[in-house]
């Protein structure tokens, strides 16, 4: 495994923690300044202190974690203390934790005095296959994720598969459902290898094939025009899903087993849709359902959770817009498709749970 290539920077697999050190060293920033939240400054910053020796002054900021932080309040909180330590325009941000660390921290940097660097160390599965790679940077607000935000790429991304022990099971899973739509809509080989591979033993090799996906795809189409549309599978209704979720749930849905839903309602309307068999959809739904655990979607929440893919910031003119499976392995976008069927596909994931 070596390191990956970006458009603008480089994805960093190998020694990652010393090339962070030796990235800083050659940067000559004037001030470098962590994020984190109260977890990855328990668990992960020693790691990445005792890494870097030679690193003499740096400030922290720390945020509580969880994705309903991940607002303008907390945002403001970031700007403001970024303002007490004096950062200024040569100056680094680290964000070292999952996908609300680095969506927020990129957020925060690139609109702080019109933009700082910033480089993300992801320390969950689903920042390092996902969250940190491709510039999206934001936050959500009212209910609608990541409604806010900017394409900014990192100047680095250095991922360090150690950081993983440090994870719950139900973290690692829901890491694992962006793996697993990686092979999905990119490569038939990938999903194939991890119908055999438990998510707790995912190894760092199909950490890297899931990455290079992730980075091909959102290098040929960096801002969303077109083919970066494609890791959207899953999301607009598990985005509905998990926005509902968080709101409604005494232990709302971590984002991987949202999406998960939605992979099977998407691959049932891919089956409608486009050219998926019967037969995928049987054996995609049949491996979603051994990962993750059921969710009872009740039949009262329908209307709300097509209410809140309208606010979808991946639709045109007030249609509800789609990425399906031609097969799997395969994905096509730019499908828009009606309430009543999207209606149909959450009914589907009823029947089969
Ligand atoms: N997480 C989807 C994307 O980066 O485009």
């Amino acid at each position: 495994m070596k390191t990956i290539e970006s458009n603008s920077h480089l994805i960093y697999f190998e020694n990652s923690l010393q090339q962070l050190g030796d990235f800083i060293k050659n940067g000559q920033y004037s001030k470098i300044i962590f994020l984190v939240d109260t977890n990855t400054e328990e668990h992960c910053l020693p790691m990445v202190k005792n890494q870097l020796v030679d690193l003499a002054d740096y400030d922290v900021i720390e945020i509580d974690p969880g994705e309903e932080n991940k607002n303008i309040d907390f945002c403001i909180g970031i700007w403001k203390m970024l303002l007490d330590y004096k950062a200024d325009r040569n100056s680094l941000l680290i964000n070292l934790g999952g996908g609300v660390i680095t969506d927020i921290g990129g957020f925060a940097a690139s609109t702080f005095k019109r933009g700082i660097d910033f480089v993300n160390v992801p320390t969950t599965l689903l920042s390092q296959v996902d969250a940190s790679v491709g510039g999206k940077t934001g936050i959500d607000m009212d209910q609608v994720k990541n409604i806010i935000g900017t394409f900014t790429q990192p100047k680095a991304v250095f991922i360090n598969t150690a950081f993983l022990k440090t994870l719950n099971r139900k973290e690692v899973y829901s890491g694992f459902a962006e793996i697993i739509k990686h092979g999905l809509i990119y490569d038939a080989k990938l999903f194939k290898l991890l119908l055999n591979t438990k998510p707790e033993r995912v190894s760092p090799e199909i950490i890297y094939r899931s990455v290079m996906i992730k980075n091909e795809v959102v290098t040929t189409d960096p801002f969303e025009k077109g083919l970066r549309k494609i890791l959207n599978f899953g999301h607009t209704i598990g985005h509905a899903i998990e926005s509902y979720s968080l709101l409604n749930d005494k232990q709302p849905l971590l984002h991987g087993e949202a999406i998960a839903i939605g992979f099977i309602c998407e691959s049932y309307l891919s089956t409608k849709y486009s050219t998926l068999s019967e037969l995928e959809l049987v054996e995609i739904k049949t491996y979603i359902l051994s990962c993750f655990p059921t969710y009872k979607l009740k039949e009262n929440s329908f209307k709300k959770l097509i209410e809140i893919m309208k606010n979808d910031k991946k639709n045109e003119a007030d249609k509800i817009g789609f990425a399906l499976l031609n097969q799997i392995g395969k994905c096509d976008y730019n499908y828009y498709l009606p309430e009543t069927d999207i209606i149909s596909s959450l009914k589907y994931y009823q029947e089969v749970v």
